[in-house]
């Protein structure tokens, strides 16, 4: 089948080799926590001081990783590749960005954004962000992370799904499959035809749903798969 159209998934495994933490790591608590505690509308209501806190930590984190090979292929992939490209990535790190991609969404949100509760707008965001402050949009204080937690519509769905309905490849990188809607998107990618490609550490839940799976690190699998695409293989 000749490929034009590739939609492709990425998860924490894409960052892993960065230095940045998985979600499922052994003990399958994320950086100390258990992620319903940091990770849901409940938590932010409860406790807005230790989610903040926590969200102000990953970010001041960032400035201390770096992309690898795996976020440097797919930037080379989105320079080089001259059919359409979406990359969907869980990640709400910069790591993609700052390799170089482009034809990017976070679903998930982001570190360096925030959002307000009370106007719905997302602004930039570098520094600390301690609760109530002040939108700089309506001035309400009521800027929250703009982080997708259990529960909340992660971003930009109808993109998504219009790009899965036109792809001819999904691919799937360093994610557990465990949380949806994005361990579905295989589903859908192969209801529309796509063929499957799963690059995973250990095979994920829906592993079984992947015409191929590739195992092993991130860093390794995705530039020998993007030198075959890009060489049509
Ligand atoms: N290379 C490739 N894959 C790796 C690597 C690596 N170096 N290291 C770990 N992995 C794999 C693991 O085997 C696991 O299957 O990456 C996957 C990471 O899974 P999770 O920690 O569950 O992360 P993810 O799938 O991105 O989580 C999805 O869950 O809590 C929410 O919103 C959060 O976006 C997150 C979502």
């Amino acid at each position: 089948m000749t490929v034009r159209n590739i939609v492709i998934l990425t998860g924490a495994g894409v960052s892993a080799e960065s230095g940045v933490a998985t979600f499922r790591g052994p003990g399958g608590l994320w950086e100390g926590h258990r992620v319903e505690d940091v990770c849901t509308p409940e938590a932010l209501a409860h406790d807005p001081e230790l989610v903040h806190r926590f969200y102000d930590e990953r970010r001041e984190k960032l400035a201390g990783v770096m992309p690898n090979a795996a976020h440097l292929a797919l930037a080379r992939l989105d320079r080089e590749w001259s059919g359409g490209l979406l990359l969907v990535t869980q990640n709400v790190d910069d790591l993609h960005e700052r390799a170089g991609s482009t034809r990017l969404l976070h679903m998930h949100g982001e570190l360096k954004s925030a959002l307000c509760a009370a106007c719905g707008v997302r602004a930039a965001w570098e520094d600390s962000l301690p609760p109530e402050t002040e939108c700089p949009n309506c001035g309400t204080p009521a800027l929250r992370p703009d982080i997708v937690f259990f529960g909340e519509m992660p971003y930009q769905m109808e993109r998504i799904e219009r790009a899965l309905g036109e792809a001819d490849l999904f691919v799937s990188i360093g994610t557990s499959g465990a949380v949806y809607p994005a361990a579905g998107f295989v589903q859908t990618a192969r209801y529309h035809g796509a063929a499957t490609l799963e690059l995973n550490l250990d095979p994920s839940a829906g592993s079984l749903w992947f015409g191929e799976s590739r195992m092993g690190p991130a860093g390794a699998l995705v530039p020998i798969w993007i030198e075959e695409v890009l060489a049509g293989a």
